[in-house]
């Protein structure tokens, strides 16, 4: 059975202190058996400091981005192996709003994702189609190109989760009924099975992301391909974090 995963993308917010507070209120509220995955994904400057208070914990880190190089003349990035040197474990990559605001896509998305690996991070690999897109019945289609930009035969997903954020549902309060993440998954695993095949289909974790509250977590996850959730807004305070993996551990049971 695949493991439920909850990861906390807390984008650009929060300060150190503010940061410290929700991580302490984390360890604090997580309950000690580990039947579900949870990490947080802080802005890069915090991640030193938040791995330090990490150590020992069952909560991965995350960073929310990184440069395909390892090193080199590439003003304001960073790179997989500074991310495993500051103490991440997992890495975002193509988020709706890198690929929105920043440009990203394709060939670019892939190079990341393949130095990401070869540096021994774990990747979460974000698809997911806009409001326009769904509208003109695109959403299948869009889910297949994004997932072929970066799989194939040269890219294992052993250490790969998607996360599949329609870009409808992200900051808006409009989270998608469990029926249409069911359906967008299901598509998801069965266009993973055409590029590589049944057994990485039925085992790559597969997260939900978009509005995700405390109360619609269970019925959420509880979905059949439904594998956990990539959290915005309700990551920002321990309460609601916490609501969620609740609820995870719900879905579980
Ligand atoms: P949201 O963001 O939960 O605030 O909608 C999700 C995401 O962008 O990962």
């Amino acid at each position: 059975m695949r493991r439920l995963y909850v990861a906390g993308n807390w984008k650009m917010n929060l300060n150190l202190a503010e940061a410290k507070a929700l991580v302490e209120g984390l360890k604090k509220g997580l309950a000690a058996e580990a039947q579900i995955d949870v990490a947080v994904c802080p802005p890069f400057y915090m991640l030193v400091a938040l791995a330090e208070l990490l150590k020992g914990t069952r909560i991965g880190l995350g960073a929310q981005n990184c440069h395909f190089e390892a090193k080199g003349a590439f003003t304001g990035e960073i790179s997989p192996p500074m991310l495993k040197d500051a103490g991440c474990d997992t890495v975002i990559i193509g988020h709706s709003e890198r690929r929105q605001y920043f440009g990203e896509a394709g060939e670019l998305l892939k190079k990341k994702v393949v130095a990401a690996l070869g540096a021994g991070l774990k990747v979460i690999y974000c698809i997911g189609e806009t409001l326009t897109e769904r509208e003109a019945g695109r959403t299948e289609a869009v889910i297949s190109r994004h997932l072929r930009e970066v799989c194939g035969p040269d890219v294992s997903l052993d250490h790969v989760t998607i996360a599949y954020e329609p870009v409808w549902a992200i900051g808006t309060g409009k989270t998608a009924t469990p029926a249409q993440a069911q359906e967008a998954h299901a598509c998801c695993r069965s266009e993973i099975a055409k590029i590589y095949n049944a057994a990485v289909a039925a085992a790559v974790p597969i997260q939900y992301g978009g509005s995700v509250k405390p109360d619609i977590a269970r019925e959420l996850m509880s979905q059949p391909d439904v594998d956990g959730a990539l959290v915005g807004g309700a990551s920002l305070k321990a309460a609601n974090f916490l609501g969620i993996i609740e609820g995870a551990l719900a879905a579980r049971k």
